[in-house]
């Protein structure tokens, strides 16, 4: 399947000169979805996955269905103030300035292998800072998988030595 047919770019959103990939019109499409969730499990059996951890909010879209397909258990990734018991928090830059990411402190139990899952690859801040957290619980990560790698962002630097895979890249 031409998975790359089903995003939407929209241009100018949600700033001027950005081109925004839309991926709701895969979600919507119940055969596109249901390849791009398959895509992910298959990745997901090969490195061996214990635990699903996605960042909110479309790394819930993305990684609750691969997590259902493998009977596993999905840990969400979420901005701080949101999760209601005790989390660890992890400090990440933005393009100006920073903001962080927390997680349940007994999401994940140590040695649990962990596929980290989102929608997409930018600069590489929020899956940096996701594996800085599943490492701090003491997680292994299994590998990064995502939808779609922006390549010109470089944020595969971030994620040397780690198994990633992305359904699409653009250039
Ligand atoms: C987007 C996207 C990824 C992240 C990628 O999320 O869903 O999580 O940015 O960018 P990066 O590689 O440069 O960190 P966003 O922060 O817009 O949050 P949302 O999914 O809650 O809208």
């Amino acid at each position: 399947m031409d998975l790359k047919s089903f995003v939407t770019i929209v241009p100018d959103y949600p700033k001027e000169g950005i081109s925004f990939k839309d991926i709701t019109t895969i979600m919507d499409n119940g055969e596109a979805y249901k390849y791009a969730t398959d895509k992910i499990v298959e990745f997901a059996r090969e490195v061996g996955t214990d635990i699903i951890v996605g960042p909110e909010a479309r790394g819930f879209i993305i990684g609750c269905p691969v997590a259902y397909a493998l009977e596993v258990g999905f840990a969400p990734v979420r901005k701080p103030g949101k999760l209601p018991r005790e989390t660890i928090s992890v400090e990440y830059d933005l393009e100006y300035g920073k903001d962080s990411l927390t997680i349940h402190k007994d999401a994940i139990k140590p040695g649990q292998r962990v596929l980290i899952v989102d929608d997409l690859l930018a600069t590489g801040g929020t899956v940096g800072a996701t594996v800085e957290l599943v490492e701090k619980l003491g997680g292994v990560v299994a590998g990064c998988a995502f939808l779609i790698e922006l390549s010109y962002l470089n944020g595969r630097e971030k994620l040397k030595g780690y198994e990633v895979q992305a359904l699409m890249t653009y250039e």
